[in-house]
């Protein structure tokens, strides 16, 4: 299903929750909507279901104008966090409930509840009630009860949020080899961006009820295009007096800047021989083992910038003295985020991400 929301607009009380919000999704794709708490999400999902009702815009489902269309005729199917399952029904009740109120007959809905446990990998699970269920299987069976009416859309809002760190990654792989075995366009709401960049096919990225930005995860990540998103995608951190660093004196003053860890590249002291012009110093002050790097902190002029070292590279002590380059940042203003580059590295010494 093709998906368009044109200008929609929600206040709750005096808070407006969605603030011109246009956006459109071509028929099979995985969209993540990812944002901080409170910039609107679940309302944009719920607006899109008919359960909830926007102040103006509207919503046009494959073309059709639906503003007046109830949530049950709309095709859509949901997986969220908070509803769950319902406890007091076994997981054959749960996933026949869509069907039984479409009034199928009982022989097509015990093949369609045996094709959809066969789908989520858990066949045989017919008699079990939830609470006899893990988190993620639980999230399986919600994700089967969803998609049991056969939805033409399907809204999956945090499914994973309640489930811990190891098995949500399991998830989120078995979801995105899901949804594209069945070929269901869905969106998937989240406020992990390393979850949104995995499983989506292109990010919508909201903030206090706006869409500050669309595009595929690599889009996103390369061309932040506002500071929110310059600041919210990647591990940024702050840059205080950027014209202070070496191939960057000639940018202009006034503007915010962050970095990445990526962005920069660290050497043992003495050790790198080529633009030795551009080397800047820094001092280890702190250094934390991610699992499968180093993060080091560095104070550079009086910033602190993150850096990743590999556990192949040689180490690093605290207090010790290196040389690193700054490949590039994002400079930004209250409206427009840019990359700068270093002016003393040529393109042929730098890598990109
Ligand atoms: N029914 C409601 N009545 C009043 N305010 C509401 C209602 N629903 C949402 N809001 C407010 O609208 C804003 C957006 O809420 P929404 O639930 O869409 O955010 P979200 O992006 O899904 O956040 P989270 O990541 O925490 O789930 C919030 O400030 C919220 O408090
Ligand atoms: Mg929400």
């Amino acid at each position: 299903m093709d998906i368009k929301l044109d200008n929609i607009n929600k206040v709750f009380g005096n808070y407006k929750a969605l603030d011109q919000v246009s956006f459109e999704i071509e028929k099979g794709k995985l969209i993540g909507l990812l944002g901080p708490s409170g910039s609107g999400k679940t309302t944009i999902l719920r607006i899109l279901a008919g359960l909830e009702r926007q102040d103006t815009g509207n919503v046009y489902l494959n073309g059709i104008l639906v503003n007046e269309l109830s949530a049950s005729k709309r095709g859509i199917g949901f997986v969220f966090q908070s509803y769950g399952l319902f406890p007091y029904m076994t997981v054959y009740d749960n996933i026949a409930y869509g069907l039984k109120v479409q009034k199928k007959s009982k022989e097509y809905i015990r093949d369609r509840v045996t094709e959809l446990l066969e789908l989520v990998e858990l066949p045989g699970l017919e008699k079990r009630y939830p609470l006899e269920l893990s988190g993620g299987q639980m999230q399986r069976i919600a994700f089967a009860r969803a998609l049991a009416p056969n939805p033409k859309l399907l809204l999956l809002d945090e499914p994973f949020a309640a489930i811990d760190a190891k098995v949500r990654k399991e998830l989120r792989s078995w979801l995105r080899e899901m949804i594209t075995k069945i070929r269901i366009t869905s969106i998937f709401v989240t406020h992990d961006q390393d979850e949104a960049v995995e499983v989506a096919d292109e990010i919508i990225i909201t903030n206090k009820g706006q869409v500050e930005q669309i595009g595929t995860p690599i889009e996103i990540y390369k061309n932040p295009r506002t500071p929110f998103v310059a600041q919210f995608i990647g591990q940024s951190t702050q840059i205080n007096g950027y014209r202070n660093l070496k191939g960057f004196e000639t940018l202009e003053e006034g503007f915010r800047a962050v970095i990445r860890p990526e962005f920069i590249k660290v050497y043992k002291y003495g050790t790198k021989e080529e633009y030795i012009s551009a080397l800047e110093d820094g001092i280890v002050r702190n250094a934390i083992f991610r699992g499968d790097c180093m993060e080091v902190t560095l104070e550079v002029k009086g910033n602190f910038l993150k850096t990743l070292r590999s556990l192949d590279d040689e180490g690093v002590a605290l207090g010790e003295k290196v040389q690193l380059h700054i490949l590039r940042f994002y400079l930004f203003d209250d409206k427009k985020a840019y990359s700068v580059t270093n002016k003393s590295l040529d393109a042929a010494d730098t890598f990109y991400i």
